[in-house]
């Protein structure tokens, strides 16, 4: 685990604590412990709320296994295990690509390309010189059938190629937002590419 950046402590703001009472309320008295998932993540999201950078330090998790009377290493062991908990800080937009077969085959290796001549990083695990991009290898994310995937943050980026990689990019470089989440090739959803071939709207009149 890297302390490199480790704050002294760490408590729950007022929005994250009541995310976090409400997180423990939906488990019977005495399954508290059952809350350490959506705690990581309260803890995870009010760190990029006040640092920019959504990760969880060392002393979150101590304060959540205390809040959840676990033993420390138990918390611990969730939050190494589960990649969508960064246990070391990340850059303001965290790309996350998808390289496992589907995405490899529809063209993966341009989009890690793109993320690093744009992010000015050279291999997975870095973090650009201006904190704006952290870059991680990921397996599959679930949706192959839109494959090549570039989650950033929360959001997945579907059919990408290195191009239209290149561009999110750039624009997020130049201060720009996250546009919105979907097929960049400007599908319907998972639909082929070039329109529905099923389930079109029939004219024929109704019986
Ligand atoms: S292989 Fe990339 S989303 Fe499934």
């Amino acid at each position: 685990m890297n302390t490199q950046a480790e704050p002294k402590s760490f408590e729950f703001d007022t929005e994250a604590e009541a995310l976090v009472t409400a997180a423990i309320a939906h488990y019977p008295m005495g399954k508290q412990a059952s809350a350490v998932m959506p705690l990581l993540d309260i803890a995870q999201r009010q760190m990029a709320r006040h640092t920019g950078s959504a990760w969880v330090p060392r002393v979150a998790m101590d304060v959540i296994a205390k809040r959840l009377g676990m033993a420390p290493i138990r918390v611990y062991e969730v939050a190494t295990f589960y990649l969508m908990y960064n246990t070391k800080p990340v850059g303001k937009y965290h790309l996350q690509v998808c390289t496992t077969t589907p995405c490899w085959l529809r063209g993966s290796d341009d989009v890690v390309a793109a993320c690093k001549s744009q992010a000015g990083i050279s291999e997975f695990g870095e973090t650009s010189a201006n904190g704006l991009f952290t870059m991680s290898e990921v397996e599959c994310l679930g949706a192959c059938v839109n494959a090549p995937i570039l989650q950033i943050n929360d959001d997945y980026f579907e059919d990408m190629d290195g191009v239209r990689t290149e561009v999110l990019l750039g624009d997020l470089k130049a201060g720009g937002a996250l546009p919105p989440a979907g097929s960049t090739a400007g599908r319907s959803g998972s639909a082929p590419a070039t329109g529905l071939t099923a389930l079109l709207p029939t004219t024929e009149p109704a019986e």
